[in-house]
């Protein structure tokens, strides 16, 4: 355990010049990363069809993956200006403007219909959300009947030499001061798998499993 209870983090990012830092970084390190959530997508059954990201950030998850699945038709929202801003950027540099769109909005009151889309992805972000429980009503009203959703976060109750160890190799990458105690710090606001498994029973999220693994935890529909 990180922390007996969650230290928040739930204000959005603001601050332009980290906000490119992280995209910047972003680029560099998530081929991995991208990897593995395009594999639970299509381990979902989904190649087509309309995604929302909720929480995108700079925008790479969801640019990486429209690579791989040209069918896919993109709405990524983000509470924060600055970072729609530099993911707007980052799909005009790849091309991909016209497929991936990307929109201020918050994962509370998500900016469409009931029933709009095919799948739901949020990664990196439930630690950020005070209350997830609105989040997930909203993601089951958004998706199509047998929609389908893949989240990912960070998990509170994580083995702390795991954590301790990955935050090493964070630090170590991250040479920017100001982003060095950004794990940690997203750690101690994170979900514990038991809390998160707490609030999705009360939501009106149906037919959700949750796998966790060494620092963080995914919560999949089935
Ligand atoms: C740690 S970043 C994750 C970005 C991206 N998903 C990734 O994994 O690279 C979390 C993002 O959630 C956004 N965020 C925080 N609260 C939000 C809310 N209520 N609605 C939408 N986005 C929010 C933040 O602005 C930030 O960009």
């Amino acid at each position: 355990m990180i922390a007996e209870e969650r230290i928040p983090e739930f204000s959005p990012l603001e601050d332009e010049s980290l906000t490119e830092y992280y995209s910047r970084m972003a680029k560099k390190y998530m081929k991995f990363p991208i990897k593995r959530v395009l594999s639970r997508i299509r381990a979902q059954g989904i190649e087509q069809g309309v995604a929302l990201d909720v929480g995108t950030g700079p925008g790479i998850f969801p640019l990486g993956i429209a690579r791989s699945l040209p069918e896919m038709e993109f709405l990524a929202i983000d509470l924060s200006p600055a970072m729609i801003q530099t993911a707007q950027a980052n799909a005009r540099e790849r091309g991909l403007e016209d497929r991936v769109h990307f929109q201020i909005g918050s994962a509370y009151a998500l900016p469409l219909k009931d029933g709009a889309v095919d799948l739901v992805i949020c990664l990196n972000t439930l630690h950020h959300l005070e209350d997830p429980i609105p989040f997930f009503n909203e993601a089951a009203r958004v998706l199509k009947k047998g929609g389908k959703f893949v989240m990912m976060d960070l998990r509170r109750d994580a083995p702390k030499a795991l954590a301790i160890f990955f935050n090493l190799l964070w630090r170590l990458i991250m040479r920017e001061e100001r982003a060095r105690d950004g794990l940690w710090n997203s750690l101690k606001a994170a979900l514990t798998v038991k809390e998160c498994e707490g609030l999705l029973k009360r939501s009106k999220l149906p037919s959700w499993r949750i796998y966790p693994q060494a620092i963080e935890m995914w919560i999949e529909s089935y």
